[in-house]
């Protein structure tokens, strides 16, 4: 017995001991609480309302300063098609530049004519050209109507069951936001040529990546959902607000006695734009008409070509004209170089059809029938359309340490 409490006593030292060398066993630490920043976007400006409230945004994939982050630099690392050799890296910024409103300019040798191309197979100018010339992106979060020059990726398409490009069913992936434009730019033929499996793989294994999806998402799995989100929340930050011509509206500025002529034109129906690109904020609509440019229409990505209604024939996007001064060629078909082309197109060279809108009022003369200087005038106002802030802005840039081994 008295051995016993011995042994017992010895033994009690010893676990003493051990727990003072050891420190006391803790208790498992709780996992982190996975908080994000919401994403405030600036609809005020000056305390005022300035941009409309009713943002377009899936109630699965909220706006987080975290997850804009990790968009921005997917938006722009070219190893987002999957491979890592140059002249087969393609981001989103490969035809969305910056400095031409996220269009893909008229200089690019990939791209001759300003017509933009998928990876090709063998080497460029080669590769599946896009069946359009480019968009902008400009104020999209605001866009309740539908993207692309015809619309077809908007929030009333039913689930469409089994999609192009491997697209899930749900919503808001089956053509219904910008997380769809995501999936198809990754795997279109016309665009980055890849498939959502590389693209995974590739982002996986690059290791700024995954503590950046486990801050914007939770954990550091790298899906190609989450690619989806994170890219289509950094494309909604995207929003323009501080032309020349949107300080005027503000009385931040005053406008030459030209630009204000051109005001005029464009603001009566004298020149009549404001019809379909008159919206004092976003500068269009973001409605689909036929502005007159043919007799015939034979594209197959009409916006009759997604409705199948037979009024859609020749009907497209009429596109924000914020920045239009840096955005050509202009129209769907990229067939005017230049704006003054475009205003002449108004002026004198309007086509009857069966679907003209009735808002081209002076078809039968061919347009509105401005004169030289009146056709000057307007250019000028055009010209005060152009956001210096929009494209040099650090926030909507190449991040500074994203390196891609590419230029
Ligand atoms: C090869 C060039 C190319 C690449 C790469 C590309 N796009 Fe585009 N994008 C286009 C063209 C061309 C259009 C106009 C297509 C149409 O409407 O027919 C367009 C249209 C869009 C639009 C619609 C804008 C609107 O006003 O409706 C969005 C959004 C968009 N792209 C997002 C992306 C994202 C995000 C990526 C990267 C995942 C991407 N694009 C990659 C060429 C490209
Ligand atoms: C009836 C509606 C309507 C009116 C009025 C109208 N537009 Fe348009 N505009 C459109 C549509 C639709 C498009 C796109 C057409 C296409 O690409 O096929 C467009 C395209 C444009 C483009 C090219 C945009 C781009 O991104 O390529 C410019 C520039 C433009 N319009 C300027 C004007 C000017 C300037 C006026 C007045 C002189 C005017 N528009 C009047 C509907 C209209």
């Amino acid at each position: 017995m008295k051995k016993g409490w011995k042994y017992f006593f010895e033994l009690f030292a010893l676990g003493l001991f051990i727990i003072t060398l050891t420190g006391c066993p803790d208790p498992p630490d709780p996992p982190d609480p996975f908080v994000t920043t919401p994403y405030e976007f600036p609809l005020k400006i000056n305390g005022r309302q300035w941009f409309p409230t009713e943002l377009y945004i899936p109630s699965n994939n909220p706006t987080t300063v975290e997850g804009v982050k990790l968009g921005r630099y997917l938006f722009y690392d070219g190893r987002l098609s999957g491979r890592v050799e140059c002249d087969s890296q393609m981001s989103c910024a490969t035809c969305h530049k910056q400095k031409y409103s996220f269009e893909c300019g008229m200089d690019d040798p990939r791209f001759p004519g300003g017509k933009p191309r998928g990876i090709p197979s063998t080497g460029y100018p080669d590769g599946k050209p896009t069946p359009h010339f480019m968009l902008p992106m400009i104020n999209l979060v605001f866009n309740q109507n539908g993207y692309l020059w015809n619309g077809k990726v908007n929030r009333s398409n039913p689930a469409l069951g089994a999609a192009p490009y491997g697209i899930p069913a749900e919503q808001p992936y089956n053509m219904t936001n910008l997380e769809s434009l995501v999936w198809m730019g990754i795997a279109a033929p016309h665009e980055m040529n890849g498939s959502p499996q590389k693209t995974v793989d590739m982002i996986k294994s690059i290791a700024i990546y995954p503590p950046m999806f486990k801050a914007a998402f939770g954990t550091e799995d790298v899906t190609y959902e989450r690619i989806s989100k994170a890219i289509a929340q950094f494309v909604r930050t995207l929003v323009s607000s501080n032309s020349k011509f949107h300080q005027w509206v503000r009385h931040e500025t005053t406008l030459t006695p030209q630009e204000l002529n051109g005001y005029q034109l464009y603001m009566s129906e004298a020149a009549d734009c404001f019809h379909c690109h008159g919206d004092p904020v976003l500068l269009t609509t973001n409605n689909f008409y036929n502005n007159g440019l043919d007799t015939v229409f034979s594209d197959p990505g009409d916006r009759y070509g997604y409705t199948k209604d037979n009024m859609d024939i020749g009907r497209y996007k009429a596109t924000t004209l914020i920045n239009i001064e840096l955005t050509g060629p202009y129209m769907h078909d990229g067939r005017f170089k230049t704006l003054e082309e475009v205003i002449d197109h108004y002026s004198e060279g309007v086509h009857y059809s069966q679907t003209i809108d009735p808002l081209m009022k002076y078809v039968a003369f061919g347009g509105t029938q401005l004169t030289e200087s009146e056709k000057a005038d307007l250019l000028a106002f055009l010209k005060t359309f152009t956001d210096h802030d929009f494209i040099t802005n650090p926030e909507f840039s190449k991040p500074a340490d994203l390196d891609t081994g590419c230029d």
